[in-house]
C-alpha cells in the first residue's frame, strides 16, 4: 500500500519523501512543478539509494488524479501542494482560492471514492492570524489576515466537517511555523523563485554574493532586540513530524491539529549573527521600515506533538543555519545549478 504525497518535489515534501523511503515505505508523488523540478527525484535517489513514482499531475486534473487512485493501491496521503506566496494571494485572490480549495477538494473526494481515508495536510502557523499570546497553543483563536492563509484555515474547517459526516477517516493538521534549513547531503533544500520573500533564503543569497544587502524589516517591535521573533524549525525535523502523524492516522481516526515548531522565539538578528557564525563571514544587512502585515512574536507551545505524536524537534538554530548555507553554496542557483 503506497501513500501519495502531494506536492512532494517542494521544499517541505522532498524531505518528507527522503524520510519516508528511509523507513521504507512506498511513496507515490504527483506534483504539477509550479514551484519545483522534476530533477528534485534524482537528488532524492541520491540520498536514499531508492527512486519512488513521479506522476506529474496537477490536482485541479479530476480524471488524472482519480486515475493514479485506479491504478495504484494507495491508503495515505501527505498533501503538501498548494500555493503559498502570501503577497501574490493579495495580489492574485481567486487563483489562490480555486487552486489550494478545489484541488483539496478533488482530492478529498476522490480519498472518499476509494478509500482512502487517511490523510495529513500541511497547515500553517499563519491560522493564529496575530497570536494574542506566545507560546501558542493549538486551542487559541483562529483567524486570517491574507487568502493564503485564508485557504489554510478553510482547508481544516473543510477537513473536520469530512470527519463529522465519515468517522473513518484520520486526519493530522499540522501548523507549520518558520521551516528553514536543509537536508544535511546539500542535495535537496529551499528553491524560491526569483527574489526570495522568506527570511533565510535572503540571507543565504546575500551571503553568497547573489544579493547585495539583507533589509531586516523593522526594529521597533516589542522583542528582545526590536527585530520580529519566529519559531524556525529545522526542515528535517518537520519532515520527520510527518511520518509520527502518519503513524497515528494508521492508529486513531478523528481530527488532530498539531503545532510543529521547537517553542523557541528568535529574532531577525540572532539569525543572522548565527548565520553569521555558520558561515564565518559578515551578512551584510540594513535596518528598513516594517513590512506590513508583520507581527512582533510568533513561536509554538509544541507539547501537544510531544505528548501525543512522540515528535520534538532536535535540531537547533546552529544545524539550521549550517544546512542551509551548505545547500546555498553547493547550488547557488538551487537546482538548475
Ligand atoms: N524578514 C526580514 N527581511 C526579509 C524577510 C523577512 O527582516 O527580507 C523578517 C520578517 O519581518 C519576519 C521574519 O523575518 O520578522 C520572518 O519572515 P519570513 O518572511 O521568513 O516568514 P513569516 O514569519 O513572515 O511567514 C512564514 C511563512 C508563511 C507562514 C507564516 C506563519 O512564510 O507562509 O510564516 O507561520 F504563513
Amino acid at each position: 500500500m503506497a501513500i501519495l504525497v502531494t506536492g512532494g518535489t517542494g521544499f517541505i515534501g522532498s524531505h518528507t519523501v527522503v524520510e519516508l523511503l528511509n523507513a521504507g515505505k512506498e511513496v507515490i508523488i504527483v506534483d504539477n512543478f509550479s514551484n519545483s523540478k522534476p530533477v528534485v527525484l534524482d537528488r532524492i535517489e541520491k540520498i536514499t539509494g531508492k527512486r519512488c513514482k513521479l506522476i506529474e499531475a496537477d490536482l485541479l486534473d479530476y480524471d488524472k488524479i482519480e486515475n493514479i487512485f485506479k491504478e495504484n493501491k494507495i491508503e495515505s496521503c501527505i498533501h503538501f501542494a498548494g500555493l503559498k506566496a502570501v503577497g501574490e494571494s493579495v495580489a492574485i485572490p481567486l487563483r489562490y482560492y480555486h487552486n489550494n480549495i478545489t484541488g483539496t477538494l478533488n482530492l478529498l473526494d476522490i480519498m472518499s471514492k476509494y478509500g482512502a481515508k487517511k490523510i495529513v495536510f500541511s497547515s500553517s502557523a499563519t491560522v493564529y492570524g496575530k497570536p494574542k499570546s506566545v507560546p501558542i497553543r493549538e486551542d487559541a483563536d483562529l483567524y486570517t489576515t491574507n487568502p493564503y492563509g485564508e485557504t489554510k484555515l478553510m482547508i481544516e474547517r473543510i477537513l473536520s466537517d469530512l470527519y463529522n459526516s465519515d468517522k473513518e477517516w484520520s486526519v493530522s493538521i499540522l501548523r507549520y511555523f518558520n521551516p528553514i534549513g536543509a537536508h544535511e547531503s546539500g542535495l535537496i533544500g529551499e528553491d524560491p523563485k526569483g527574489i526570495p520573500n522568506n527570511l533565510l533564503p535572503y540571507i543565504a543569497k546575500v551571503a553568497i554574493g547573489a544579493l547585495p544587502c539583507l533589509s531586516v524589516f523593522g526594529n521597533d517591535y516589542n522583542t528582545h532586540d526590536g527585530t520580529g521573533v519566529r519559531d524556525y524549525i529545522h526542515v528535517v525535523d518537520l519532515a520527520i513530524a510527518h511520518l509520527h502523524a502518519l503513524e497515528r492516522a494508521e492508529k486513531v481516526t478523528g481530527v488532530e491539529h498539531f503545532n510543529i515548531g521547537t517553542g523557541v522565539g528568535y529574532s531577525v538578528l540572532d539569525i543572522v549573527h548565527a548565520y553569521e557564525e555558520a558561515i564565518g563571514e559578515k551578512i551584510n544587512y540594513k535596518i528598513v521600515d516594517r513590512r506590513p502585515g508583520d507581527i512582533d512574536e510568533c513561536y509554538a507551545d509544541p507539547t501537544r506533538a510531544k505528548e501525543l505524536l512522540g515528535w520534538q524537534a532536535t535540531r537547533g538554530i546552529k544545524e539550521m543555519c549550517r544546512d542551509s548555507a551548505n545547500w546555498q553554496k553547493n547550488n547557488p542557483n538551487g537546482y538548475d545549478s
